[in-house]
């Protein structure tokens, strides 16, 4: 017989979205809860005195009152390779890209540089509660490798593609139409849906890839409609204006990538600020997702996400770091920038909101939420456990709570890889 594993304490329960409801019928919070993980799930979920009576071989770890049971964090856009750049000063996104991502993209171009930076990266993100990622890597197909290498090491689920130029990169960085797509092929038979690996189809965005690559590639995805198609939309203005040069037919950005077959349900687009009405009324009508990068869009001076308006129109929207445009590893940092955004556009999201966005929302984004992102029976066992008063600043402010939410408040708004109590990935205690 396996080993059972009982977690119990106050744990984070989802009954709907809170995006789309009143965030109190969507969100709760067991505070005598807990849940039994056997074979790598969650077996069950219930009262702790009913999960402990039943259960009494299990092996039992008690989490206190100032602590959370969570879903795993679901990180749901990233650029891997980007680790060792992360907070680099004073550049807006193109200048960025030339200036400090390419050079270290080309970095990545070393086999051994890769697999190091795969690793940094994976052991980064588990320490700050993340328990799975959507990741760009670079155009060499061994970056790829790299990082499905090391998630499957680790156990961690991922999601993950070679990313595809062909112009407007500095050599070394630029591929072809047909490799880009050969290789991405190879790539989906080498790694998708095997054990906790997903593909993502993966052009950069329209500025650096031909129109025959765009092409190319949504030829690929519809021969292979269950992968994943990730790519970026409307981060800045001269970016938009940049694509309009570049695609004088182009209705609008959306246009560019729904012209060349790349514009579905399976699509998961990065940032989406600067959204045309035709383009938000596409993304609703086809099913696809957007993904929110607080801390990359004030970093790199982007702008500010409309998470009312998008999740009004009924886009799924997930929450991400966009590391390293974003500014922190951290879900938690990025949950506070999220909240800072929303206070911007005159909309205060509650705590159980971003937890949600950061765990629930983003795996639905990825099309994973019947395998990860919220605390329920049949779900893989991936598990944040938050210490609700990891430093003496928030540990003071959690102490004059009026209730479990405002006791929740401020490790979302103040906590980083210190509020990490534990992590569970599928089953596993990290330790
Ligand atoms: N747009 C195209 N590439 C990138 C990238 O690496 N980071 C961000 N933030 N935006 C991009
Ligand atoms: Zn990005």
């Amino acid at each position: 017989m396996s080993d059972a594993y009982l977690l119990l304490g106050p744990t984070l329960i989802y009954d709907g979205n809170p995006m789309r409801m009143p965030w109190q019928d969507a969100v709760r919070i067991d505070t005598n809860g807990g849940l039994l993980i056997k074979d790598g799930r969650i077996a069950e979920v219930g009262p702790a005195a009913d999960l402990q009576a039943r259960h009494r071989q299990a092996h039992v770890t008690r989490y206190g009152s100032d602590h959370l049971i969570c879903p795993g964090f679901v990180d749901a856009h990233v650029h891997y390779p980007q680790t060792a750049i992360i907070a680099s000063w004073g550049k807006r996104l193109i200048d960025w890209l030339n200036g400090y991502t390419f050079p270290e993209e080309l970095r990545l171009g070393d086999p051994a540089y890769a697999h190091e930076i795969a690793g940094r990266y994976l052991d980064l993100t588990l320490a700050h509660g993340t328990t799975t990622v959507a990741s760009f890597c670079t155009i060499a197909p061994h970056s790829a490798d790299a990082l499905f290498e090391a998630a499957a090491a680790r156990g961690t689920r991922v999601v993950a593609g070679k990313t595809c130029m062909d112009r407007n990169a500095p050599d070394g960085l630029r591929d072809t139409a047909q490799s880009a797509y050969d290789d991405s092929k190879a790539l989906i038979a080498r790694w998708h849906g095997k054990d906790r690996a997903t593909y993502a189809i993966t052009p950069r965005f329209s500025p650096t890839s031909t129109p025959d690559q765009l092409g190319a590639l949504g030829a690929l995805w519809a021969e292979h409609p269950d992968c994943l198609m990730q790519t970026h939309l409307s981060e800045q203005t001269d970016e938009i204006a940049w694509v309009r040069d570049l695609f004088p037919s182009a209705r609008d950005y959306l246009d560019t990538y729904e012209a060349h077959g790349l514009l579905g349900a399976r699509g998961v687009y990065g940032h989406a600020i600067h959204l045309e009405p035709r383009e938000v009324a596409r993304l609703a009508e086809t099913g696809s997702a957007l993904v929110h990068c607080p801390t990359s869009n004030t970093f790199i001076g982007s702008g500010l996400f409309d998470m009312e308006g998008l999740s009004d129109a009924g886009i799924p929207v997930g929450l991400a770091t966009d590391t390293g445009g974003g500014s922190s590893f951290s879900m938690l940092r990025t949950m506070a920038a999220a909240y800072e955004v929303g206070q911007l556009r005159h909309n205060a999201l509650h705590a159980s909101q971003l937890l949600w966005l950061g765990t629930a929302g983003s795996a639905r984004a990825l099309h994973l939420q019947d395998h990860i992102g919220s605390l329920a029976a049949g779900l893989e066992a991936d598990v944040s456990v938050l210490n609700l008063a990891s430093t003496s600043a928030i540990a003071q402010r959690a102490a004059q709570a009026a209730d479990i939410w405002d006791a929740v408040f401020p490790t979302v708004m103040m906590g980083d890889d210190r509020a990490i109590a534990d992590v569970w990935i599928a089953g596993k205690r990290r330790v």
